[in-house]
């Protein structure tokens, strides 16, 4: 049985995403009480980039399933002086259970995928961010399945997502609408349209080309049941922030363009926000604005997929 990974959203096969909503939402029920599948393990963080949610859900997260979470600054390890991503996956390997990744090049974890002997997690390169899309998904599921099945309740929803339709939020919620069987519209200025990297991933899957690009919003969010906006000024992309700001500027979600959505549609931001920006204030004022839900079940949605890992792992 080879080590298990998740780089990406269609690393899971739909029944295995199930069983991981199904194991979110016990965990999530029973925190503090449930099962310590990680208990004598160390799980190592190597991070080259910020992070509030993904990093605290983590170490939080790692230390509740009953394991050590080491956090790395990649520029306090010698990954970060030009020791080989290889060589860094096999030491690791010998240590540590399991690494949860933060970098730039989505091809940095599949190197270490390649080279390693451990689960690698993909916590955002600037290609995909899947921990997030997998707990977005999640969170609708909590409103939208009742007791049913929860990716059933996923089937035929129209998420639109506005400004940065190129960046790793946009390409990870392409694949994850293609996953759960949702419709998906971005709307973004033509220079930031979907390029060809995330029409070869969905070929490489196995999967049709399952989204609408257009330059009106309101086109977009026309008959949504998700409106989804990320920054317009991802991390890494700093010096194009003037120009980023003025061509998104139509993008931007305000009251008006939300309420051209569904009228019970959700708003969602996998956060930090930028009010003022990509949102209006009066949107994250909206009651159906469920940012915090989407940053909580972070916690609870990581720990199913480092348990689900966990148990996939050969033994020695
Ligand atoms: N949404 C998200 O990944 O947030 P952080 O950058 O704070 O981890
Ligand atoms: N697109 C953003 C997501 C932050 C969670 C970035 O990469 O900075």
């Amino acid at each position: 049985m080879p080590t298990r990974h998740f780089l990406k959203d269609t690393d899971f096969t739909r029944e295995e995403v199930a069983q991981i909503f199904g194991l979110a939402a016990r965990l999530k029920r029973e925190r503090g009480t449930h099962e310590k599948p990680l208990a004598g393990q160390t799980w190592a963080l190597i991070f080259s980039k910020s992070s509030t949610r993904t990093r605290v859900s983590f170490e939080v997260g790692i230390h509740e399933l009953g394991g050590n979470p080491l956090f790395l600054n990649r520029n306090d390890i010698q990954i970060g002086r030009g020791e080989s991503v290889e060589d860094t996956a096999k030491v690791l390997s010998r240590f540590v259970h399991g690494l949860i990744v933060r970098t730039y090049e989505q091809s940095e974890v599949e190197r270490l995928a390649a080279a390693g002997t451990i689960p690698i997690v993909n916590a955002l390169t600037d290609f995909l961010h899947p921990c997030q899309i997998y707990t977005d998904a999640f969170t609708l599921t909590e409103r939208w399945a009742g007791n049913g099945d929860r990716l059933a309740s996923l089937k035929g929803r129209k998420i639109a997502f506005l400004g940065d339709t190129a960046c790793n939020m946009a390409y990870s919620w392409i694949l994850g609408a293609a996953l759960f069987g949702m419709k998906i519209s971005l709307a973004g200025p033509a220079q930031f349209a979907p390029g060809p990297e995330i029409d070869a991933q969905l070929a490489q899957d196995g999967l049709p080309k399952n989204y609408h690009f257009t330059t009106d919003p309101y086109e977009a969010v026309k008959d949504a049941d998700v409106v989804y906006t990320d920054v317009w000024v991802s991390m890494g992309k700093e010096e194009e922030t003037k120009e980023r700001i003025r061509v998104m500027s139509p993008y931007q979600v305000t009251a008006k363009l939300f309420a051209a959505a569904k009228p019970d549609a959700y708003f969602m931001h996998c956060l930090p926000a930028h009010a003022g920006e990509e949102v209006e204030q009066a949107v994250l004022d909206n009651p159906r604005c469920i940012i915090f839900d989407e940053a909580e079940n972070r916690l609870h949605v990581q720990k199913a997929i480092m348990a689900t890992l966990a148990a996939a792992r050969p033994r020695a």
